[in-house]
């Protein structure tokens, strides 16, 4: 890993190297020799079965925090090496860490709420009331969505080969840990979709791999809920979507058609843009069929 500033992407990602801990930190005894501080993966919730081979679990491991890769309008994400000292057992996480300030969208809160029971009434007055604490469960419930999304379109994922996630790896509060999508070695970020330049063998490939992904969703009857080029990300000529903690359920939610119909004309207008001739209604037709709601 190389030092200082230094480019992440092509455009406002910048590579931050933290200060790290003081040398007084380090002769705490239970902190550890090298690294910011012990995984935290034994007090998390974990994700599903069977793990990718990188995914650290040792006891041994240490998290080592790289910088920020991007911080948002709902969340700041974080780069994260954690490993076992001494040995090349290394995985890179990317830390999407939600906030609880006033700074986030509520209007998506509110909707989604709206489907939810909280039985404690004390949580739910404080959720509806917007106190601190209430704030932070709000938070905490649009990690827990999009870890339990994740979750679910990693396994999705997994029997179809044609839809990609990064691997959701814990959940702790506000906190989501998932795969760093990108440069182990260098800790560049992959290109978001709407940076990339393509040829146009190149970006029918793409289009292709994004109507499957549509399918693939629409089978198991989701819709993303926000997908762009933006929550999408291309790796090794691979498209990886992310930004997944408002996941439509789209027989359960009455306007299911819809949140489906906007993600397709969101891709499709980029695709179209761009020079390729895809028909998207045809798209949207055959997607509103392969889950079940025509
Ligand atoms: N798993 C990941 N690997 C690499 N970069 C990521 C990952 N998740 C998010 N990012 C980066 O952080 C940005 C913001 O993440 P996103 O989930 O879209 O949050 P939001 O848009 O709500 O701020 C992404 O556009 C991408 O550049
Ligand atoms: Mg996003």
């Amino acid at each position: 890993m190389r030092r200082g500033r230094r480019k992440f992407d092509d455009d406002d990602l910048t590579f931050q190297k933290r200060g790290g801990p003081g040398p007084q930190l380090k002769e705490d005894p239970d902190l550890p020799d090298t690294g910011d501080g012990w995984s935290t993966w034994d007090g998390a919730l974990h994700g599903p079965v069977p793990r990718p081979d990188w995914v650290r679990t040792e006891h041994a491991a240490v998290d080592t925090e790289l910088g920020m890769l991007k911080t948002g309008k709902e969340a700041d994400v974080y780069l994260v090496r954690r490993e076992v000292p001494d040995t090349d057992k290394v995985s890179m996480l990317a830390a999407k860490r939600y906030r609880d300030g006033d700074h986030r969208l509520f209007h998506r809160d509110a909707g989604y709420l709206e489907g939810r029971r909280v039985r404690r009434s004390r949580e739910m007055r404080a959720m509806t009331n917007r106190t601190s604490f209430g704030k932070e469960m709000i938070a905490g419930q649009w990690a827990m969505a999009e870890f339990g999304a994740l979750t679910h379109l990693w396994q999705v994922g997994l029997e179809s080969g044609l839809v990609r996630v990064p691997y959701p790896v814990q959940l702790i509060g506000t906190e989501l840990m998932m795969e760093f999508i990108g440069d182990w070695e260098t800790g560049e970020a992959a290109p978001r979709l709407a940076q990339v330049r393509a040829d146009p063998d190149q970006l029918a490939d793409l289009w292709r791999q994004m109507a499957d992904a549509l399918s693939v969703l629409a089978r198991a009857q989701v819709a993303h809920g926000d997908l762009s080029p933006y929550n999408t990300m291309v790796h090794e000529g691979r498209l990886v979507l992310i930004d997944l903690p408002q996941i439509v359920d789209v027989v359960a939610n009455p306007q299911g058609g819809d949140f489906i119909a906007r993600d397709v004309r969101n891709v499709s207008a980029w695709f179209t843009q761009r020079g390729l001739k895809v028909d998207a209604d045809e798209l949207l037709e055959r997607l509103l069929y392969e889950a079940g709601l025509k």
